[in-house]
C-alpha cells in the first residue's frame, strides 16, 4: 500500500506558493504498541498552516522536509493494543498525507452527529473557536453590537450567526461585494463592509453608528486598529487570529495598531486571546449546541470541499488570498462505509 504525502520543502520568503510543497510517495507505517494507523478522510485547510511556518505560535515551527502539518478527520484502520476500535472516526493532526501512525493519545474519537464535513466546519475547530470566542471570551449579551472580521470565512461566519442568535446587532467585514451580499442575504447580518474597497474606513464607521461592544478579531493589522477606534467604553476584543500577518516573511512589517495602550486605557478596553483547546473539556457541550443550531436551521453551514490531496497546496495559497467562502477542506479519501 502506498502513502501519498505532501512535504513542506521551502520556507517562503514572502507569500506562500505551491512550489513550496512537493508530492511524494512513502510507505504506510505499521502501528507500534499503543498506536493506531489512521486513513485520512478530510484535511482541514487553515490560515494557521501558514503561521506555523513563521514560528511563534502554539506549536513548533515547521521544518523544511517535514510532511506538511494539518488537522484531519481520519478513520482508524489498524490498532496495536489501544482501546480505539478499528473503524472509528477520529479528529487528529495527521498532516497532509493519506496514512499516518499516531499514538492513541493523539487522536480523539468523534461521536458523529451529521455529515463528516460538518465535523471539520461548524462542529470542528473553527466552529468551536467561534462558539468559545464569542460566548466565553467575548461574553456577548443580547442588544450589543458585534463586529466580526473575515466574516464570510469558516470561523467568522459561525461567530456572526451565533451573535445574531443571541440577539446582537451583527456587522461583518469581508473581502468582496459577493461575500458581503452573502452575509446580508443568507446569514442574517445587519450590515456588511468590504475591507478591500477604497472607502472601507468610512463605510465601517457608517455601519457602526453607535460604536461596537465586541470585536471578534480574525485578522489583526490595520482592521484591528480601526476597530479599536470604534469600540465603546468597556468594549471587548476577542483575539482569535491575525490572518493579515500570516502570509509574509516579515510579520512585523505589516501595518498594525497605533496608539496602544493609550486608547485601551482611556476606553477601558479588554483584549483577550484564546486557543480553542483552552476549552477542550467543554467541547462535547459546544458540539451539541452547534449541531442543534445547524439542525434547526439557525446556523447555515458554509463549506467548500476540494477533491484530492494534490489540491491542498493551491487550496491553502488561495485561502490566504481570500478565495474561499466558509470552511475549506480537502477530501483525501472516501467516508468509511
Ligand atoms: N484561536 C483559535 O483557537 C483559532 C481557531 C481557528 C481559527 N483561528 C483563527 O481564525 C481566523 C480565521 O480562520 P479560518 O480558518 O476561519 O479561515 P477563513 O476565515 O475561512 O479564511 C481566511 C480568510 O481571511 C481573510 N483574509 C485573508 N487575508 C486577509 C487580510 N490581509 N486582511 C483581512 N482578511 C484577510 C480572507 O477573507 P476576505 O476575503 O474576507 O479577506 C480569507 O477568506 C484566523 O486568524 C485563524 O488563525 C483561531
Amino acid at each position: 500500500m502506498r502513502n501519498r504525502q505532501i512535504l513542506y520543502v521551502h520556507r517562503p520568503e514572502e507569500r506562500l506558493s505551491v512550489d513550496d510543497f512537493e508530492l511524494v510517495e512513502g510507505a504506510v507505517g505499521q502501528p507500534g504498541p499503543g498506536q493506531v494507523l489512521c486513513r485520512t478522510i478530510l484535511l482541514s485547510v487553515d490560515p494557521a498552516n501558514r503561521a506555523w511556518m513563521q514560528g511563534r505560535t502554539y506549536r513548533d515551527q515547521l521544518a523544511e522536509g517535514d510532511v506538511m502539518a494539518g488537522f484531519t478527520l481520519s478513520e482508524v484502520v489498524a490498532d496495536n493494543g489501544t482501546n480505539i476500535p478499528v473503524g472509528s472516526v477520529v479528529a487528529c493532526a495527521a498532516g497532509w498525507q493519506e496514512y499516518a501512525v499516531l499514538h492513541a493519545r493523539e487522536v480523539s474519537v468523534v461521536p458523529v452527529l451529521g455529515p463528516l464535513t460538518h465535523h471539520v466546519s461548524a462542529l470542528g475547530i473553527t466552529g468551536l473557536a467561534a462558539y468559545f470566542g464569542l460566548l466565553r471570551v467575548g461574553g456577548v449579551k443580547g442588544g450589543e453590537t458585534v463586529l466580526v472580521s473575515a466574516a464570510a470565512g469558516a470561523t467568522g461566519s459561525v461567530a456572526g450567526q451565533i451573535a445574531r442568535l443571541k440577539g446582537c446587532r451583527v456587522v461583518g467585514i469581508a473581502g468582496s461585494d459577493r461575500k458581503c451580499r452573502l452575509l446580508l442575504d443568507e446569514l442574517g447580518f445587519d450590515a456588511a463592509v468590504d475591507h478591500r474597497s477604497a472607502g472601507f474606513a468610512d463605510d465601517l464607521r457608517r455601519a457602526c453608528p453607535d460604536g461596537v461592544d465586541v470585536y471578534f478579531d480574525n485578522v489583526g493589522g490595520a482592521t484591528l486598529d480601526l476597530a479599536l477606534r470604534l469600540l465603546k467604553q468597556h468594549g471587548r476584543v476577542v483575539c482569535c487570529g491575525a490572518v493579515s500577518q500570516y502570509d509574509t516573511g516579515d510579520p512585523a512589517s505589516v501595518e498594525g495598531v497605533r496608539g496602544v495602550p493609550g486608547l485601551v486605557v482611556t476606553k477601558r478596553l479588554r483584549l483577550e486571546g484564546f486557543i480553542v483547546s483552552d476549552f477542550a473539556g467543554d467541547w462535547p457541550v459546544a458540539v451539541r449546541d452547534l449541531a442543534g443550531w445547524v439542525a434547526s436551521g439557525d446556523i447555515t453551514v458554509l463549506e467548500e470541499v476540494v477533491e484530492g490531496l494534490e489540491t491542498a497546496p493551491q487550496a491553502l495559497v488561495g485561502l490566504l488570498a481570500g478565495d474561499n467562502i466558509g470552511k475549506r477542506m480537502v477530501r483525501v479519501g472516501p467516508d468509511p462505509v
